[in-house]
Parts: C-alpha cells; sequence; structure tokens
C-alpha cells in the first residue's frame, strides 16, 4: 500500500459524512483527498464504501463526536449578529444563501434565526431562499397598497373613527379616550376605524426633544407595547382596526420591529391593517372603497389644502369612495372629486412640539353613518363630531 495513503480512521464520522455529502459520494471523496491516485485503487475505494457503509449504519449520536474544525459549518452564529447584519443593510437585497456564505454557515441555521427574529415582530421578508431578497424595508413608501376585503355586506353603516390616541404621550388623554369607547358602545358601534398614531411612539425615538414627551416607561419599545396593550380601551363587541403612523413606525425605520403588529397580536379587538395606507372594500358587492390614510409631513395654513392636493393628485380609478386621513390633529369633512374627505382629530392635548410649531389640537371622535348603493357610491354620510375640551383644572 502506497504511504501517500489516507485512512478513513484519519476523520471524524461527522467529518467524515460532510466530506461524502460535499463531494457528491465516496470516490469523488477519496479522489478528493489523495494527491496521488493509485492506477488500481479498487483496495482504496473498498475500504472507503464499507466505511461510509457502517457510518449510515451507525446511530446518530455519532454525530455528537467532536467535530473537525475545518468541515463543520459555523454553528456559533447568533440572531443578534444576523439581526445586526440585516439592520446595517435595510433595503439592500440579500438572499438566505448569500447570508449563510457570508456567515459561513448553513442556509438552514439562517433560516432559523430569520424565523425567530419574525416571532420577535422585525419585519424580515422572504418567499425562497435562492430567489428572493432578505429584506427588511424602513420606507412604508415601498409596501403594496393593501386592499382588505371585509364581510361588511351591508349598506348601512354606523363606524366610530378615532385617530392620533398616541398612548405613552404625556398629553394623551385616556379619560377622553375611554369616554369616546362608552360613546360608540352606546350608540351601537362594533367597528371603530383608526388611521394611525396610535402609539406616541418610543421617547428614545422620533424628532429631538421626544423623549421629554413620554411618560418614563415608554421610553423604549417594550415599553410602549406594553402600555398601549394594558390601557388602549376594550370594550365587549367594539373591534378598532388601524394602520399606522409616523410616531408608530419610528421604532420599526430604525431596528426593523413593527411595534403595531406585536400589540395587535396580543389584543383580541385589535387588528392592524397595515403600515401608514390600507383600503377596506365594503358593501353589497365590496364596491365601496374606505382608505385609511397616514401621511407625514406638517400641516399647511389651510388645513384641507395637503388632502385637497393628494385626492386632486389621484389617477381616474384608483380614488377612494371615503378617506379617514390622520396625522394632523384636526378635525374637517370636505368631498373633493367625489372622494369624502375627513380629518379625523386627536386624542392628545397640545405638546410643547405642536405649540412650537403652531398647531392647536381638535380632539375628539366620529360616530360615522354611511349608506352605500349596489355600485359602490356613497349616498348618504353623516359624521357626528364627540367634541371634548381641555380641563379647566389642567389650567
Ligand atoms: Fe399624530
Ligand atoms: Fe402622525
Amino acid at each position: 500500500m502506497s504511504d501517500s495513503y489516507i485512512s478513513p480512521d484519519d476523520f471524524t464520522p461527522v467529518a467524515l459524512r460532510k466530506l461524502r455529502d460535499s463531494c457528491g459520494g465516496c470516490r469523488a471523496a477519496v479522489r478528493a483527498i489523495h494527491d496521488d491516485p493509485p492506477g488500481d485503487n479498487r483496495h482504496w475505494t473498498g475500504t472507503w464504501q464499507r466505511t461510509f457503509k457502517n457510518l449510515d449504519e451507525e446511530p446518530d449520536e455519532d454525530l455528537d463526536e467532536s467535530p473537525d474544525e475545518d468541515l463543520v459549518e459555523n454553528i456559533s452564529l447568533k440572531e443578534a449578529d444576523l439581526l445586526a447584519y440585516i439592520q446595517k443593510h435595510r433595503d439592500v437585497p440579500l438572499t438566505i444563501v448569500a447570508l449563510a456564505d457570508h456567515f459561513d454557515c448553513s442556509p438552514h441555521l439562517i433560516k432559523e434565526h430569520l424565523s425567530a427574529l419574525r416571532e420577535q415582530y422585525y419585519d424580515v421578508q422572504w418567499i425562497d431562499e435562492n430567489e428572493i431578497a432578505v429584506s427588511m424595508p424602513k420606507d412604508a413608501a415601498y409596501n403594496i397598497p393593501r386592499h382588505i376585503k371585509t364581510g361588511w355586506r351591508q349598506r348601512e353603516f354606523r363606524l366610530g373613527v378615532v385617530s392620533d390616541t398616541h398612548s405613552g404621550s404625556l398629553w394623551a388623554d385616556s379619560e377622553v379616550l375611554e369616554d369616546i369607547y362608552d360613546r360608540f358602545l352606546a350608540e351601537g358601534v362594533s367597528e371603530v376605524l383608526h388611521p394611525g398614531d396610535i402609539t406616541h411612539g418610543p421617547g428614545m425615538r422620533g424628532y429631538r426633544g421626544h423623549l421629554y414627551e413620554a411618560r418614563p416607561d415608554c421610553q423604549g419599545p417594550d415599553g410602549v407595547i406594553e402600555y398601549t396593550i394594558e390601557t388602549y380601551p376594550r370594550r365587549r363587541g367594539i373591534t378598532t382596526r388601524f394602520i399606522s403612523g409616523n410616531h408608530d413606525d419610528w421604532e420599526w425605520q430604525a431596528s426593523g420591529r413593527d411595534i403595531c403588529k406585536e400589540i395587535a397580536d396580543k389584543r383580541e379587538d385589535l387588528d392592524y391593517l397595515g403600515r401608514s395606507q390600507a383600503d377596506l372594500l365594503i358593501g353589497p358587492d365590496q364596491q365601496t372603497k374606505l382608505r385609511l390614510w397616514h401621511p407625514s409631513g406638517g400641516m399647511a395654513y389651510a388645513r384641507s389644502y395637503k388632502a385637497q392636493k393628494n385626492v386632486e393628485a389621484m389617477l381616474g380609478g384608483t380614488k377612494p369612495h371615503i378617506l379617514l386621513i390622520g396625522h394632523y390633529h384636526v378635525a374637517g369633512w370636505f368631498a373633493i372629486r367625489n372622494v369624502h374627505t375627513l380629518l379625523c382629530g386627536c386624542v392628545e392635548w397640545q405638546t410643547p412640539y405642536m405649540a412650537r410649531k403652531s398647531l392647536q389640537p381638535e380632539v375628539g371622535a366620529y360616530i360615522l353613518d354611511l349608506l352605500v348603493d349596489d355600485d359602490g357610491w356613497v349616498r348618504e354620510l353623516t359624521p357626528r363630531w364627540l367634541y371634548y375640551y381641555y380641563p379647566k383644572s389642567n389650567i
């Protein structure tokens, strides 16, 4: 036998399995590790084949033997390391295979970690390990507008509308919000729509000075999530369906974690419709499009101006029949190009930020009565604004 012969005994069972699998078979494995294959290698391959055969019949406990470091994948990759890498590469196309190459580990391990991150409400998306990018988008504009079919097949509706409740803000008014829900209940409302900023966002995120507006226990994402889950009003028989607003999205933009999803998963009466915008299809044939929208940017001097510009820019055929707008913290109702538009007010008194920007909030909510026809057109619409005033005791 040649001195160059390398015996299977020189390898651990784990290393042998890896070697055979990576080479694609026994003969290829022999060729891969022998620099100088002999002319007649029947004896060599026979020994190796027997070894592999025995290996396959051996119990799995063998896998517990100490691995050969050169041949065994990196299993020390931590979720936190993978998360940090994806956070650093937001909006950059990555594949599971590319991530496995980068971290020198198996695609399986990457998938396991990604699944765990998704369970922690990080907005990691992937469809296929080779073809589709793993991504964690940070701009809501990249989201495809959601058209949500509802079971609301009737012609007449009574809906509650409340917006910008800013849970966790020192200026949010939980007493007013509870009272609004009492009035909803008394008026037979079972569906409440909320166009964003259900939370004030973690104090540690957002504009300069934002931390001073947030409760001490709402400085981080965990705090504001927990506070909202515990304190947002609950009424038997009422479901609140909401989109995110810019405050809710700050954590998602910073770390990829979707706090709204987490809140809704832990409250059966809260239904999260997605970031920034969602269209609900309602009416006998689901022909009426009701849009919830949370824009960004400041208010114009004339409160209707921005909504008007937005509706004027909509392509024919894409317009909603009803548009509920959050964010501006003021109330208003007008129809532009047959789009019945409501500015939905807020349940947060004037913050220092608003005072700096000369913005005066309108605190309240709507009870909205609707009558639609089979073609989707709104035949009757009655928004009833529930008024609230700044408590004299606070002045
Ligand atoms: Fe807001
Ligand atoms: Fe907002």
